[in-house]
């Protein structure tokens, strides 16, 4: 695993569960915590690359991925290997990917559709989406995609494109009206309707998650500025619809 943040343990988690071996790399040292958990720690990326390793997962953020993938010596690799990525946005970390690995590095470009908080009792019916982007190891990459299936998640194969299109529709709206709730500090009430009671969920699910992650689905998803614009219309829509009542 290459960067061992938030989202990374998580899945490491049920990964060591299940008996898989994992050593992992980040910016921040994580030696100790790798250690209770029973992944081994790598300060050197290049050390990492050298190993005999099946499956390279690439969690950092999805601001720091191109710096991230940038500065790997990709010499050392051992070929061939699968990379894999977890980003919540997929274009952009397949047109890297394509554009600095190797040709004999196989590219599965995933996204988990769940994290630490909705995960926390297991990934079942959960949604999976990933794409195989250039795959010549299909044994590795369907063992890899079997980690997923076996804990029953909704296993959806669809392109990048597809993903990132129908993700600024959904994810990173709910993201936008989550930080939106966040700046209102909306806070429960002794009189709060179940409606409002979901708002205050959302919040404060919202803010578990990182700024960079946010700020990444919008500047890293061509569809992202569009869907903003919808929102903007939209309330403004609401506003004038109150508006014109209020003036009948
Ligand atoms: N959280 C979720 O529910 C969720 C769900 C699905 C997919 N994902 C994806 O998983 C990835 C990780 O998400 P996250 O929730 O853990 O939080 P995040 O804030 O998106 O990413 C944190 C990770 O990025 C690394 N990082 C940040 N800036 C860096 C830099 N300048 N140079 C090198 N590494 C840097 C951190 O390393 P250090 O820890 O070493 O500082 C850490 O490993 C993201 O791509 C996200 O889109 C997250």
């Amino acid at each position: 695993m290459v960067g061992f943040g938030t989202f990374a343990q998580f899945l490491a988690k049920t990964m060591i569960n299940r008996g898989h071996t994992l050593r992992a790399t980040s910016r921040t040292d994580y030696t100790q915590l790798s250690k209770d958990m029973g992944v081994s720690f790598v300060s050197d990326v290049g050390a990492l690359l050298q190993e005999d390793n099946d499956v390279i997962m690439i969690c950092t953020s999805i601001l720091s991925f191109s710096t991230v993938l940038g500065s790997m010596p990709l010499h050392l690799l051992r070929l061939p290997v699968l990379f894999v990525d977890v980003l919540s946005v997929k274009e952009h970390p397949r047109d890297i990917l394509l554009k600095v690995l190797p040709e004999r590095a196989d590219i599965l470009c995933t996204h988990p559709m769940f994290g630490p908080e909705s995960g926390k009792y297991g990934w079942k019916d959960l949604n999976f989406m990933y794409e195989r982007v250039r795959i010549r190891g299909k044994e590795t990459c369907s063992s890899f995609l079997q980690i997923f299936e076996m804990e029953g998640c909704r296993m959806l194969e669809m392109s990048c494109t597809n993903h990132d299109s129908l993700a600024a529709k959904s994810q990173f709206i709910t993201h936008v009206i989550g930080r939106t709730l966040s700046e209102m500090e909306i806070e429960s009430t002794p009189i709060d309707t179940k409606g409002f009671e979901t708002l205050v969920q959302l919040r404060k699910n919202t803010e578990k998650n990182s700024y960079d992650l946010f700020n990444g689905l919008y500047k890293h998803n061509k569809f992202a500025k569009q869907e903003l614009k919808n929102i903007e219309l939209a309330l403004e829509k609401v506003k004038q619809k109150l508006q014109k009542n209020d003036e009948e």
